[in-house]
């Protein structure tokens, strides 16, 4: 009989459901609306795992000011897509740049939109390669933090959950490009029993 591959007998422990990540990413759009009022934000999102972030933060940032059809903090949105060297749980901040974002930086106001931030090597040379663009303001949302192993000073603008210290998948995130598409954060429990990366 052929044995069962490891990967099946992987399993998910929920740590954030889709309304608690619905409700954070609300709160945080609401947080960005009121410092940027009649602002020009423009939005670079890193991917892939803040595709799904991105996407609902920037509709709950429009829709705040559709109501009264004051469409202000106009947004706008780019993407840059990067690769982080490092094993499957820890980047080790050697960032392989995949593609750029498609416009200027220059003179805007950016926020950086990422998913989750760990040893914060990763954002720490993103946030520094756009400030070497020259924008005229520049801040960071991040989904999740998981602030035990932070190597590097990154400064967090917003922050939407922490996130146990532990690899976590979903909403976005992926191990190995698996589990990206679940509509909630889990922690990977790997056949032994003991989470990924705890
Ligand atoms: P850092 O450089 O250690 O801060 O890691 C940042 C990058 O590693 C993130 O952009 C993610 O792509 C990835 N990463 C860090 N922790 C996790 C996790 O728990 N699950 C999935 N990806 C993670
Ligand atoms: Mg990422």
């Amino acid at each position: 009989m052929a044995s069962k591959s490891a990967s099946s007998a992987e399993r998910l422990e929920i740590v954030f459901g889709a309304g608690e990540i619905a409700a954070t990413v609300e709160r945080m759009a609401r947080e960005i609306a009121r410092d940027y009022a009649n602002t020009e934000l423009h939005l670079v999102a890193i991917l892939k795992g803040a595709i799904f972030f991105v996407t609902d933060l920037a509709r709950a940032l429009s829709a705040l000011n559709a109501p009264a059809l004051d469409l202000t903090p106009k947004c706008t949105l780019d993407f840059m897509v990067v690769s982080s060297y490092g094993n499957d749980v820890r980047s080790s901040g050697e960032v392989r740049l995949l593609k750029d974002a498609s416009e200027s930086v220059e003179g805007r106001d950016i926020l950086l939109v990422e998913d989750i931030v760990d040893n914060g090597l990763t954002l720490h040379y993103l946030q520094g390669l756009l400030r070497s663009r020259a924008p005229r303001s520049l801040r960071t949302a991040v989904l999740l933090d998981k602030p035990y192993r932070r190597l590097a000073d990154v400064t967090l603008d917003y922050v939407g959950l922490t996130a146990p210290d532990a690899f976590v998948v979903g909403y976005g995130l992926d191990y190995q490009e698996r589990y990206r598409t679940l509509p909630f954060v889990a922690k990977l429990i790997l056949p032994s029993g003991k989470p990924l990366g705890a």
